[in-house]
This record gives C-alpha cells, structure tokens and sequence, in this order.
C-alpha cells in the first residue's frame, strides 16, 4: 500500500510554476513544510518558486511568514523548522510566456543534473503548455525530471488530449503526474484498505446486497476569490469529471492484482469506460444543474454567485450538479449511483453512502419499519470516519428492533495531525510514485462521460435551477432522488 513514510528522499529541487497562487499558499507550500517537519525533505534540496511578481527570495520568504503562516495552525507551528524551511526557499520572477524569462532558472539550475527535478504547474491550465515549452527550450528537462499538473486538465476531450499530446511530446508518460488531490486523502486511500484488506466486504460489494450509492461533495464556501476561473468552468468540469469520478471509481472497481500503479490505474479505467453513457435526452433527465442564490448561515448573510464582481450578471455557470449514473458491469448492473457536488450548500460534507437491499423479509415490528436499511457511511470532510448503521433489539421487554451505529473515528483511532492530501502526492511526485496519479487514458475517459452530459445542457438549453445559499441544493435534486424511491442522506 502506498502509505507515505518517512523515508529520506533523493534531494531534488522543487520547481513551483504558480508559486504566489491561492493553491500554493493554502496547500503546497505548507505541505512541504509539514513534510520538512517529519525529517522528509532531504538536505540540499530546494524548492524554487516563480511567478511574475517582481521580488526576490528575501521577499518572498517575508510574504510566506505571513501569507502561508496563517493556513498554519499554531498547534502544528514550530518557529525553528519553519526557520530551516524558509532556507530551503527560493523565488525568481518569471513570466511563463516569456521564453527570455526562464534564463535565470537555467543558471539556478546548472550542474544540479543527477538531482530528482519536479515541475509543478499551479498555474491555469491555459499556462500548461507554455511552461512544458518552455523548460523543455530552455533545455530544463533531465532523465530525473517530473512534471505535475493541477486539474482541470483541459476543458473537454478534445483539449485533454490537446494538451497530453502537447505534454507527451517532451515528457515520457512515467514522467508526467496529473494530479486530484482527492486521491491524496487518507479516507479515499482507507476506502482501498477496507475493500481490499478485508475478507467481508467483498460478498457484499455488488448488486445483489447493494441497492443504490450516494456521492456528495458539498461545499459551504462560494467561489471566493476565484470567479474568473470558475465562471469558466462551472461545477461539471470543476468537480465532477474528477474528483466525484474517482471517488466513484474507487469505491466500484474490482480488486486490483497489486497496488503497483498500472496494476490499480488499470482496474479504475474499467469502470470509468463502463459508465453508461448519458447524452441528450437521458442526460437531461438524470442531471440537474443548480446555481446559488443569496442566501444565510448561522454567521450571517451571503452573496448569490451572480453578486460576485467577477461573475457576468447573466451568467448561467452551475454552482452545483447532481447526477445519477449507472456502470453497466455484472457487479453493478441496476445499482444507480447518485453523485451531487455543490457550492455554498447547508454545510461542507463529503461522504459516501452505500445503502444495502432491505432484508427479503422481515420478522420483526421495528421502529421505523425499516425504511432506512443497512448502510456504510464513509465520510472525508469534515471528520474522516467510516460508519456503518445496522439494526439492534433495543432494551426493553419487547423485541423491537432500533438502527445503531458502529462508529470509527480516525482522528480518535490515530490522534495525530490529518495530513494535507497534498503532503502525500507532492511526497509521490518526488519519489516516483504514480499510483494516486491520473493516466492519460483516465483523464480522457472522464472526459469522454462528461462531454455528451454538458453537450445535452447546450443543445435542450438546460439552464441552472437556483437554490438558496446554505441549502442541500435545488429542488430538482430530490425529484431526481426521488424517482428511484430514494432520499438523499442528509443527516
Ligand atoms: P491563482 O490564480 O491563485 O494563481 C495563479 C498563479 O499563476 C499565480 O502565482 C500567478 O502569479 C501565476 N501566473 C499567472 N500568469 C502567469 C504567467 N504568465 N507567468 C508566470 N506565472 C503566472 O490560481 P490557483 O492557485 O487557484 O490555481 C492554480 C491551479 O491549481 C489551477 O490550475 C487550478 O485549477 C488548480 N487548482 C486550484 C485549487 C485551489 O483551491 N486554488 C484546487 C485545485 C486545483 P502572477 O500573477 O504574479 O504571475
Ligand atoms: C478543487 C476545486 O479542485 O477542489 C475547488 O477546484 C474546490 O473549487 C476544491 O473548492 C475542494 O477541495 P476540498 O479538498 O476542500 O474538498
């Protein structure tokens, strides 16, 4: 299992394209930090960011002492490895369109040829291209080099390949690293762990136990500070063709025959090309595309998305997607999956429910007739914990049956820091690990699903249904729940 440790690394320099962004400041940076922490990061290795800023490294270390110290906590703060950190820091202004600019990297650069490289683009995808040309003129790229990339790759199948192919041309594909960071959280690799380390869940893992599956990636943030990104690309593409996919992919994939990448990476690419397609008038029926309207949480009121400065007052961008998926394979032929992600819903949730079939027949009187039957709840945010609700006598002289849970809270089991998800892949990248990486037939596969869906919205028209802030989403959603005689776990 790729469980990350902490073994010493091969130095390497750590060239971070995006280095002033959102992602760099709230995740990566302190990632590495964290991992500097745990004795990870070898002596001699670097970590170079860039951007256009004109500063120099004394004022991008300064800019990280308050920018990234405060997505640090200050139980996880200690002032003296973040002193050793920052030395590990450098910054160098470059402007990824400009070809004069990769200059300095390449001197920075020189003699350091045996040493592990990593390109990481945080950068718009529009930027991918760009920067891969550009290292590889410049004459960047050694035997040792990597290159990762942030999702959204691309804006449909068509770009995804466009780009592959671009990225293809100067990189081998054990070279390349395209990153979800879902893949980086320690519930979804559990998720792996508990289907493939234990006999009992096996049996039960089909159609003939399982009645439907629930994915929900809720959010109770809005688009903050990123509306011209997200106007542009809307939930769909956001969150659907990858993170909700591979959580899908995950959970319904059949036991690989090692955790070695292709071994698992072969697996999931079955299951993505046996989604049953949903395209015009079927893709309709079984999508439903939200967009928020102002609304309130317990700490006051919040803008619509279309209050957002950055946001077209006209623009019809879903905030929120629901779908309801089947993969048409012995295992699950008949089981519908429910995949739903939003912005500014009731409250950040992410979690998978696996509803089991009702006992054929019931010999006791229960308290709520078993509506709600078996159920396994594994949840991601906000607590990583895995649930699983059965049914028990309750006390009393009479026998009625009342559901209970089972409860596992990792964070009681582990009582330790919960890592960034983004601490393991970075640590993957350096050490050459591709496991909890998207290959290229992957990314278009999800593609390949998601195209005809958004294709449909386009041709029927299809505009987003608005629901209020701090809600589970539009109505619609529960009307498309509904028609399978179903709720969404909303507990
Ligand atoms: P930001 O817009 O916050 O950051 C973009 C970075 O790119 C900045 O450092 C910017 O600096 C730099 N940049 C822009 N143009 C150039 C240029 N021509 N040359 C050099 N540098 C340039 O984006 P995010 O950090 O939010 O996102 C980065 C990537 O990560 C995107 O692909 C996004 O989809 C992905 N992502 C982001 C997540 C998030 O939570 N933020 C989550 C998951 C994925 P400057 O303007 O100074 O040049
Ligand atoms: C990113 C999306 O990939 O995932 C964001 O671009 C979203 O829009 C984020 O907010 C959610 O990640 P997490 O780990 O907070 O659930």
């Amino acid at each position: 299992m790729n469980l990350i440790s902490n073994e010493t690394l091969q130095p390497f320099d750590f060239i971070l394209f995006g280095g002033t962004g959102d992602l760099s400041i709230r995740k990566l940076i302190p990632s590495l930090y964290f991992r500097h922490c745990e004795g990870q990061l070898p002596e001699d290795s670097r970590i170079i960011a860039t951007a256009r800023s004109d500063m120099d490294t004394a004022g991008f270390r300064s800019m990280l002492n308050t920018d990234v110290r405060e997505h640090i906590d200050d139980n996880d703060f200690n002032a003296d490895s973040w002193k050793e950190f920052l030395d590990l820091v450098y910054y160098h202004p470059l402007d990824v369109t400009d070809p004069e600019s990769y200059r300095p990297l390449v001197d920075t650069l020189a003699g350091r040829e045996e040493y592990v490289r990593v390109f990481y683009l945080s950068v718009a995808p529009s930027l991918f291209t760009q920067i891969t040309n550009g290292v590889h003129a410049a004459g960047l790229i050694t035997e040792k080099s990597r290159v990762a990339l942030e999702k959204p790759l691309g804006r449909d199948r068509a770009s995804a390949e466009e780009i592959n192919d671009r990225l293809s041309a100067v990189f081998n594909e054990d070279q390349i690293y395209r990153i979800d960071h879902y893949l980086g959280k320690e519930t979804v690799q559990n998720l792996l762990a508990l289907r493939f380390g234990n006999a009992f869940f096996e049996p039960l893992w089909r159609s003939e136990r399982i009645n439907d599956v629930q994915i929900t990636i809720a959010e109770d943030l809005g688009v903050e500070g990123r509306g011209a990104f997200y106007d542009q690309t809307g939930a769909l593409r956001d969150m659907v063709q990858n993170h909700l996919l591979q959580l899908l992919v995950i959970l319904a994939m059949e036991p690989p025959v090692s955790i070695d990448p292709d071994a698992v990476r072969d697996e999931k690419i079955k299951v993505l090309r046996a989604l049953k397609p949903l395209a015009g008038i079927d893709a309709i029926e079984n999508s439903v595309r939200g967009q928020y309207k102002a609304g309130a949480y317990g700490t006051g009121p919040v803008p619509g998305y279309l209050d957002n400065d950055d946001i077209p007052n006209d623009s019809s961008t879903e905030t929120f997607v629901a779908i309801r998926a089947e993969i048409g394979s012995w295992r699950w032929e008949g089981v519908p999956f429910f995949l739903r992600t939003g912005k500014r819903m009731e409250s950040k949730t992410t979690e998978i429910v696996i509803n089991f079939k009702k006992v054929p027949h019931s010999i006791f009187p229960t308290a709520d007739g078993f509506s709600t039957p078996n159920q396994l709840i594994i949840r991601l945010q906000p607590e990583e914990s895995i649930r699983m609700r059965i049914y028990v006598k309750a006390w009393g002289d009479d026998i009625q049956l009342q559901p209970v849970y089972l409860n596992l809270d990792f964070n009681d089991v582990f009582q330790k820091r919960k890592m960034i998800a983004y601490e393991r892949l970075l640590m993957d990248v350096i050490r050459g690990n591709q496991t909890l990486f998207m290959r290229r037939d992957e990314v278009a596969a999800a593609w390949a699903w998601i195209d005809p869906i958004r294709a449909a919205w386009e041709q029927y028209q299809y505009l987003p249904k608005s629901y209020t802030a701090g809600t589970w989403g539009p109505g619609a959603s529960n009307a498309l729940i509904s028609k399978d005689g179903l709720r969404w776990n909303e507990d």
